[in-house]
């Protein structure tokens, strides 16, 4: 069982007086109007709804609030202003023993590099939380072992952490989050330390372990394909607020602004797009009538690609319930791989080229 994570208006003001930089940005003053007087506005009114069994993923550069948001999400840094609700409970009017207890029970956070004992086995580094809970030593021994094998580490359980590679340390320290049963996992650039192939395969990992234990996930990275890769939704941060909230697809082919499209620029395309985003929708409302292959709007850009490598004329685009709901030429397919993402480059449609390929249901 995992819960929903809400934030509503958050603000971290470091400095003097923050209650009253709150009220200033509030009416329109920028973060470096307040930096100039030696005050950081670290996190800018950031609302989100995370929604159970969801990553949510946290985007920016270097210094944008990324970590400043993490750490007001689990109260390890009282928030100037907002609320953050966690399964219903408002994490900001708790006293500092309950919002302990909250924070050893439900949320765990694993961090970019994360520290295990050196003197504790990798077992006993893993059933930390677990001891921190109080749980009795048997229980926690088999909840650890178990987070462990989940990791990918059965074997390793009395080994020393310095026997270990950087990418298996890592994982222990996501088996130490994942055995205390938390329904929050906060992840702040977990994956960051380690070099391209084994992240990866720890991306690769997480989502498998999500399938089935379905936390609810922030995770916080600066690296888009990452983001892309895990985030059911994603929020970009730049100088303390969030600009844009949406899927990988909304990041990619709407960016609010040149802030979100200049992240979007060394994507692979291809592995985030779908039909939908691709497709001419000025045809609609019909039923293909041939036999050739046809895609569905959720429809992977590579396979796109090769169902119309496949046909002479552009694909339709046909969903179960409304027919044809677009088509994609060829020459359509050549624009979306280019960095003129949502503009679509000039394209014939079946209609116009007058193939008679599409008739009305
Ligand atoms: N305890 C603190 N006191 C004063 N300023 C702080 C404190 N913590 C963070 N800041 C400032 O708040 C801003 C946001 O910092 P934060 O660590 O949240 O950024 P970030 O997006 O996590 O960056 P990075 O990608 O480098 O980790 C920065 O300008 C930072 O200097
Ligand atoms: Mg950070």
């Amino acid at each position: 069982m995992s819960s929903r994570l809400e934030a509503e208006h958050l603000y971290k003001v470091f400095g003097r007086r923050p209650d009253e930089a709150v009220e200033r940005l509030r009416q329109g003053a920028g973060r470096e109007e307040l930096r100039a007087e030696g005050t950081t506005a670290a996190v800018i009114d950031a609302s989100f709804t995370v929604e159970p069994g969801k990553i949510f993923v946290v985007m920016g550069l270097s210094g944008s609030g990324k970590s400043t948001l993490l750490r007001m999400l689990n109260g390890l840094l009282e928030p100037t202003a907002g609320q953050v609700r966690f399964d219903g409970q408002d994490l900001t009017a708790l006293g500092s023993r309950e919002l302990r207890q909250v924070r050893s029970r439900k949320i765990s956070m694993v961090f970019q590099h994360f520290a295990l004992f050196p003197h504790r086995s990798v077992r006993e580094n893993a059933a930390y939380g677990l001891e921190v809970q109080g749980v009795p030593r048997a229980e926690r021994v088999a909840r650890a072992d178990e987070a462990l094998a989940l990791c990918g580490l059965a074997g390793w359980e009395k080994s020393w952490p310095d026997e270990l590679s950087g990418g298996m340390q890592q994982r222990v320290g996501l088996a130490r989050a994942l055995a205390t049963d938390a329904d929050l996992l906060l992840m702040d650039e977990s994956f960051s330390a380690l070099d391209p192939l084994i992240r990866r395969d720890m991306q690769d990992q997480l989502l498998e372990l999500q399938k089935s234990l379905k936390k609810t996930i922030v995770f916080i990275t600066h690296d888009l394909n990452e983001a892309m890769r895990l985030g059911d939704s994603i929020a970009v941060m730049r100088d303390g607020r969030i600009v844009q909230i949406g899927t990988a697809e909304d990041i990619l082919v709407r960016p609010a602004d040149d802030y979100v499209a200049s992240f979007t620029q060394d994507v692979d395309r291809s592995r985030v797009l779908t039909a939908s985003s691709v497709m001419d929708t000025s045809v609609t409302g019909h039923e293909a009538d041939c036999d050739c292959p046809t895609a569905t709007p959720d429809t992977p850009f590579v396979i796109l690609c090769a169902i119309s490598a496949r046909v002479t004329h552009p694909v339709a685009v046909v969903d179960p319930r409304h027919g044809v709901v677009g088509v994609v030429p060829k020459q359509r397919l050549v624009g979306f791989m280019g960095d003129q993402a949502g503009e679509p480059s000039p394209c014939v449609s079946r209609r116009e080229r007058g193939e008679k390929v599409i008739a009305r249901a």
